[in-house]
């Protein structure tokens, strides 16, 4: 017989066909299948997420026989790590396959927000540049220093990115990385202030909640820009939206929300805001690689192995 897994995210076709050859899938995502999960809740030994849904503490009472949380992702603020682990629940990661990507789109974001990319398909599309208004000049990222909060493989990736456009790098990390040849600051509110472009790329977590807050924005200053490819919650949304509302910073690229999918309303006025609905990894070239590792997770977990990127 087939083990049972629940799928609470929709993965690509290719990787959730390789599931239904192995496994007998239970899928919470698809309305009619609900029942069937109620059934098959105490046969059910792996579930697998996205990085930003998780598994909460109630869900994980909810199933006895759980042995593994496969995160498609590499963000584990949604697992209780620890509760986990105290259960004999692994729960594993897809580190590495997707730091190009997310790196990309950090990069992405800088330049629709120094550029004004996504204005300017809007003016366009609008026909306000057939009738000769005028659009507003950008900024070069060439010369202008990135700062990186937060320094693990999404943040390095992203630096060498911005290297290339000639740029210089400071980053704030928990723990000092000197093979960068980086500048290290030793407060976010001191990178911001020596930053045109803070890149947020740290992990969510208690400690990093709110990091970003009103000093470090007003640190930033009226010509920084802000990006996060992280998560919502490392952001305080209140003092951004507000330094945004009054120029307290020029813009700001966001992939990540607090809430999301459901975002705050003001994000949809906010001046000179690129927005974006979590897409960090979502190529399907990347989707694959991290499928993969998942399904290695798996295969691993139910031969009795330690899956290969066990977090806890
Ligand atoms: C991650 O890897 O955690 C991405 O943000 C997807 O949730």
């Amino acid at each position: 017989m087939k083990p049972e897994i629940l799928l609470v995210e929709p993965m690509l076709d290719v990787i959730e066909a390789r599931l239904d050859e192995a496994y007998l899938v239970h899928r919470r995502y698809a309305a009619n299948e609900q029942e069937a999960i109620e059934k098959a809740k105490p046969a059910i030994r792996a579930v697998v997420t996205g990085g930003g849904t998780g598994l909460s503490n109630d869900q994980i009472d909810y199933l006895p026989a759980l042995g593994i949380i496969a995160i498609n992702g590499v963000g584990t603020d949604k697992v209780d790590l620890v509760n986990a682990r105290c259960r004999d629940i692994d729960v594993t990661t897809t580190p590495g396959v997707l730091t190009d990507d997310v790196a990309d789109t950090g990069i992405a974001l800088m330049l629709s927000v120094l550029r004004h990319v996504a204005r300017g398909d809007r003016f366009v599309r609008e026909g306000r540049w057939a009738k000769g208004e005028t659009f507003p000049l950008g900024t070069s990222p060439k010369g202008k220093r990135m700062g990186i909060l937060g320094l693990g493989q999404i943040g390095r990736a992203l630096g060498r990115r911005a290297e290339v456009f000639g740029m210089t790098i400071g980053y704030w990390n928990r723990s000092p990385q000197s093979d960068t040849g980086w500048i290290a600051h030793s407060t976010p509110k001191e990178l911001a202030a020596n930053s045109d472009v803070l890149a947020v790329c740290v992990a969510a977590n208690a400690a990093t909640e709110g990091i970003v807050d009103a000093d470090v924005l007003e640190a930033l200053g009226w010509e920084g820009v802000i990006i996060n490819v992280a998560r919502g919650s490392v952001v305080d949304e209140n003092a951004l939206l507000q330094a945004l509302k009054d120029g307290t910073i020029a813009g700001a690229g966001l992939d990540v929300f607090v809430g999301e999918p459901t975002i705050r309303e003001e994000f949809l006025t906010s001046p000179n805001t690129v927005l974006m609905p979590h897409q960090g990894s979502a190529t399907r070239e990347t989707r694959i690689a991290m499928g993969e590792l998942v399904l290695a997770n798996l295969h691993a977990f139910f031969n009795g192995e330690k899956p290969p990127t066990t977090v806890n």
